[in-house]
């Protein structure tokens, strides 16, 4: 217990040791009215303890003999609300001709379920670079930033430069501790989920150095996210990084192998450049955009490989080629057996990222279907962990306003419209939304019956929507947390999202909270501190 304690205070001391001497105090918010409920909220210090608190009582209710989780995998379905995950467990059972309600995601027979609040410093709706922040960083932060405290607005690139501002995510205290990591998503790889692993970034829109400069800001100063992941800490680490964006690492001059140009006008091919700096370290790598050379080195692992499927984002699994680009469980699959070679363990992220696209259009159909991807991804995840040294999350980092609504029978096709009607006698569908383009305007009073358009059902279909707007918008609501695994049972409860990658070092022993377990408690001071020092490293020489 002693060196449990000795070691919360030294590893706070040494990872937030300038957030705390300074009380650093947040600039006045852009947003009209936005207002934290206490300046603390900027620091980094003020989460961090909020969740060491929630920690320590869950400890004293659990004891102290603990055996960590050796591997920690984080599966995240971008805008997965809880209607999502109702909706899409109804669709799984209807396509294998049963009623559908009855039956469930791979996810939901955890044996642990939890809730997370999402809202922002400066944001009652979270979006997903400052929930990415939380739940990946462990400190809220404002809307639009990635790793870096509310200390720093959107945009501001000069103040996100200061060392006490920028955090240190999951993946890297992971890394510190010896174990691997490694991110896998449907998105670019520069999106703000995934990037939330890696990247310290004031715009997560600065995905190329393009990007930074049409902000008026130098990309010597500020990096761009994908420079970042393939030179600075922690992305420069892993093991294994696979998702799309091909656009954000390539050059305006160049074309990649499906036809999309490169983004970036620094002419740097950062692709290249991530092969010649694993062969700098005498280390095997190679790189996939296609599922072929996917499969090709799953069956002789390299040392580093990065797969980039796609120019932009992975294309929906509906409307995907099956022939060229991986599932997300194939790409789980993969990257956990690149993992798994470290004996001491790992960090993966794993993302489920177009679930949140599809809801921005209306288009439920396609949202569930990517639920379900995610829930496959997961299923392929258990099977090839052992239950009693890994731990399994998943979540989502918002909720959406897709309501499954209305009075229709048990079976009722979930895609379909309900068996009720409007006031007028109008039939309405049983998943619709509250805003979003969907809109149709009313015709002489009453709502237009959208069962009778062209292209009712299609999967490119928007369903109805009662507020006109060009994006349908994330929602408020808490967003669901499944657990399994060893320590599973840390993540029952209703917390904030900034507490989850704490609850996770709690259950893998890593990283600066409290009641790291056994050798690694002694171990976590100078841990941080080598971290520290090799982050200031990294800074010198990028
Ligand atoms: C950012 O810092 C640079 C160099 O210190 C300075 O020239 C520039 O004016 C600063 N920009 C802003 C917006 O503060
Ligand atoms: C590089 O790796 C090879 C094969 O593993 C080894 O023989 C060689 O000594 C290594 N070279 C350096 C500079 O580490
Ligand atoms: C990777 O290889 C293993 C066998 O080593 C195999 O079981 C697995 O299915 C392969 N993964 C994919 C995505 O094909
Ligand atoms: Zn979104």
């Amino acid at each position: 217990m002693t060196s449990c304690r000795v070691s919360v205070v030294l590893a706070t001391l040494l990872c937030l040791g300038s957030a705390g001497r300074h009380h650093f105090h947040p600039e006045p918010s852009d947003e009209a009215g936005a207002r934290a409920a206490s300046p603390d909220e900027a620091l980094a210090s003020h989460w961090y303890a909020e969740a060491h608190a929630a920690l320590e009582a869950l400890h004293a209710r659990r004891g102290a003999e603990r055996r960590r989780a050796r591997n920690v995998v984080m599966f995240m379905g971008d805008g997965m609300s809880v209607p999502t995950l109702a909706a899409a467990r109804a669709l799984l059972g209807q396509r294998a001709h049963r009623p559908g309600e009855e039956a469930q995601l791979s996810f939901e027979a955890f044996p642990t379920v939890g809730l997370a609040k999402t809202y922002c410093v400066n944001a009652q709706t979270a979006d997903s670079a400052c929930s990415a922040t939380a739940y990946l960083c462990g400190a809220k932060a404002n809307e639009g930033t990635l790793g870096l405290t509310a200390a720093v607005p959107r945009g501001a690139c000069n103040a996100s430069l200061a060392p006490h501002v920028r955090l240190a995510s999951v993946a890297a205290w992971a890394l510190a501790d010896g174990r691997d990591a490694g991110i896998v998503t449907t998105t670019r790889v520069t999106h703000a989920s995934p990037a939330g692993v890696y990247a310290r970034v004031a715009d997560r829109d600065w995905e190329s150095d393009a990007d930074v400069r049409a902000a008026g800001h130098d990309p010597a100063a500020c990096a761009d996210i994908a420079r970042q992941l393939v030179h600075e800490y922690p992305g420069n680490q892993f093991k294994v990084i696979l998702g799309g964006g091909r656009r954000e690492f390539l050059p305006t001059s160049a074309v990649d192998q499906e036809g999309t140009p490169g983004r970036r006008e620094d002419g740097r091919d950062l692709i290249a450049e991530w092969r010649s700096s694993k062969r700098a370290r005498n280390a095997s790598c190679a790189y996939a955009w296609h599922r072929d050379q996917l499969l090709q080195a799953n069956a002789s692992l390299p040392d580093y490989l990065l797969g980039l499927f796609e120019g932009g984002h992975l294309r929906y699994n509906l409307q995907s080629d099956a022939a060229s680009e991986p599932t997300l469980a194939e790409l789980t699959d993969v990257a956990i057996r690149m993992l798994s070679r470290n004996e001491r363990g790992f960090f993966l992220f794993v993302e489920g990222g177009r679930i949140d696209h599809a809801h921005h259009d209306n288009l439920a159909e396609l949202a569930l279907d990517e639920t379900i991807e995610l829930s496959r991804a997961v299923e392929r995840a258990t099977r090839l962990l052992a239950e009693d040294d890994s731990l399994v999350v998943v979540t989502a980092d918002h909720a959406h306003v897709m309501a499954f609504n209305g009075y229709s029978a048990r079976g009722a096709d979930v895609l379909g419209p309900s068996d009720d009607r409007d006031d007028d006698g109008v039939p309405y569908m049983t998943l619709s939304y509250i805003n979003g383009p969907g809109h149709r305007r009313e015709v002489d009073g009453r709502r237009v019956d959208v069962t009778q358009e062209e292209d009712f059902r299609g999967v490119e279909w928007p369903s109805h929507v009662e507020v006109p707007l060009r994006w349908e918008t994330h929602g408020a609501d808490d967003v669901a947390v499944f657990a399994w695994g060893r320590h599973h049972d840390a993540f029952s409860g209703l917390y904030e999202q900034s507490q989850l990658p704490h609850r996770m070092a709690y259950a893998g022993c890593f990283g600066a909270g409290p009641h790291a377990c056994g050798a690694a408690a002694l171990r976590q001071p100078l841990m941080a501190l080598f971290l520290v020092l090799f982050m200031q490293l990294a800074k010198l020489f990028p």
